[in-house]
């Protein structure tokens, strides 16, 4: 396989080896937010014209897809779609159906698909699982320890000193996890997971997880088995308001490439923490092919380390895209992306040919009033148009719909707006000056998106 870093800002680059051959696809994208209507606009961007499906997608895919009215996490209804129309590849969006096994069942099936089995989607299903196969396999990450009895868990506590990390082994929607500043935080965090049940099944096993200092960063791994193509590193703004202050959210905006993940940096990433986490699954039988997703902690140089001695160590690991992550790093990809998704599948990612276009990205979520709590749905969008005229922008829809003629708001984040450009101030002017022409009751989004590549200079 090859990764190469164009310096071009092409759409389109000349096809390599056998990928001007390839023949239109039938593919089906599940899912429904800004990450899908990412890798559903990827796919029609390709010189070959596939014809695409979204279960369910949104109002963006129905300008590129066909939309069908079956839900992301509806395993026995997308099967059922599949067994009649019989795609050339399902390419799986949100970790629900993964974890729910929907790939396992559509290989029973004959039919291709693009994500991890439920054991491998275990990587992101069960935080305990994950730390066990790092462990194993020698991959670099917070010291933790398991409990499912609450005054264990607090007696453990001390060791970890303070701050210390408190979360739940299960899907938590991304609320699982309490970063404690205190003693007292910690213990209430033990409380309502293991005590309260606040996280149901989720939480009916916590980890007291080593605090890890320094800045994050995603690396999206295109993995098909056995071998790894890193796609560019992307840095996400988790928190809500700008100055990342207020509630964590599932993301409000990212960029990439991120200057905190260095092309020298990638190689390591790889060799130490991508390929051995490979392996060890495979030795568990379980064969991995998709997007494995490692969020990583960067501790700069004279920064406290963890204890297991490394500067770069794993946060988490997801089994799926990043989602905002996905809606600047497609954009940046040239070549053939179903060949490529297609490789993955079907483990001969060796013939695939990943190329990056020198163009950066960034993307800046519009998100709906009172977002990560509740908020109102079916508000109406206006200026999408004019957003999409600003050269070099793209609008994708994370929670939207059609409605009467109109494009309403239907979740709580709506829109992830990506400028691209020859520079990181460029792209991140784009997307801005594209996000600035829509408008919708109680919009708003952060106005510091990449502040920490900015603050670097
Ligand atoms: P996760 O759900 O594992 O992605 O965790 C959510 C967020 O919590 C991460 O993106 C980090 O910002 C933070 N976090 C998780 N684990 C740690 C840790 N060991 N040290 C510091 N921050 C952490
Ligand atoms: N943006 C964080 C995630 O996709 O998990």
């Amino acid at each position: 396989m090859r990764l190469s870093y164009h310096i071009s800002g092409a759409h389109v680059l000349q096809p390599h080896g056998d990928y001007g051959i390839m023949a239109h696809m039938k593919i089906l994208v599940v899912g429904s937010g800004g990450r899908e209507h990412a890798i559903t606009w990827r796919l029609a961007q390709d010189e070959t014209k596939h014809e695409l499906y979204c279960a369910p997608g949104n109002a963006g895919t129905a300008a590129l897809a066909t939309n069908l009215a079956i839900g992301a996490e509806d395993v026995a209804g997308i099967a059922a779609w599949a067994g009649e129309n019989r795609p050339d590849l399902v390419v799986v969006g949100p970790e629900a159906p993964l974890c729910k096994g929907l790939v396992d069942v559509l290989s029973d099936m004959g039919v291709k698909a693009f994500g991890p089995c439920a054991a491998g989607a275990r990587m992101e299903g069960s935080k305990r699982f994950a730390k066990e196969v790092m462990n194993a396999a020698g991959v670099p990450t917070g010291k933790a320890q398991t409990f499912t009895d609450a005054d264990a868990a607090k007696a453990a506590l001390p060791a970890y000193g303070l701050p210390v990390v408190i979360k739940a082994d299960g899907l938590a929607a991304g609320k699982g996890v309490v970063v404690a500043e205190t003693t007292a935080q910690a213990e209430a965090a033990i409380e309502d997971m293991l005590v309260a049940s606040k996280f149901g099944a989720a939480g009916a096993e916590v980890l007291v997880e080593e605090f890890l200092d320094g800045e994050e960063c995603s690396i999206l791994a295109l993995v098909d088995g056995e071998n790894a193509v890193l796609l560019p590193g992307s840095q996400d703004h988790k928190r809500a308001f700008d100055g990342d202050k207020g509630p964590n959210t599932g993301g409000m905006g990212a960029y990439s490439p991120a200057p905190v993940v260095t092309p020298a940096m990638m190689p390591g990433i790889k060799e130490k923490i991508i390929l051995p986490v490979v392996r060890e699954l495979k030795k568990r039988g379980i064969e991995y092919r998709g997007v494995l997703y490692a969020g990583l902690m960067v501790t700069p140089p004279g920064g406290k380390t963890a204890l297991s001695g490394s500067s770069i160590n794993v946060v988490e690991f997801n089994a799926r895209f990043g989602d905002p992550e996905t809606e600047v790093v497609l954009p940046r990809l040239a070549g053939n992306f179903a060949k490529i998704l297609m490789s993955c599948a079907e483990g001969r990612l060796e013939e695939a040919d990943v190329v990056v276009k020198d163009e950066m990205a960034a993307t800046v979520i519009v998100a709906s009033g009172g977002y990560p709590g509740s908020y109102a749905k079916g508000k109406t969008i206006t200026g999408l148009a004019d957003a999409a005229g600003v050269p070099g922008a793209i609008v994708f829809h994370c929670g939207t719909k059609a409605q009467d003629g109109q494009i309403v708001t239907a979740g709580g984040r709506v829109l992830s707006v990506t400028g691209l450009g020859p520079d990181l101030r460029t792209a991140v002017d784009t997307a801005y000056a594209a996000a600035g022409k829509i408008s919708f009751d109680g919009a708003f989004r952060r106005s510091d998106i990449a502040h920490r590549a900015f603050d670097r200079r």
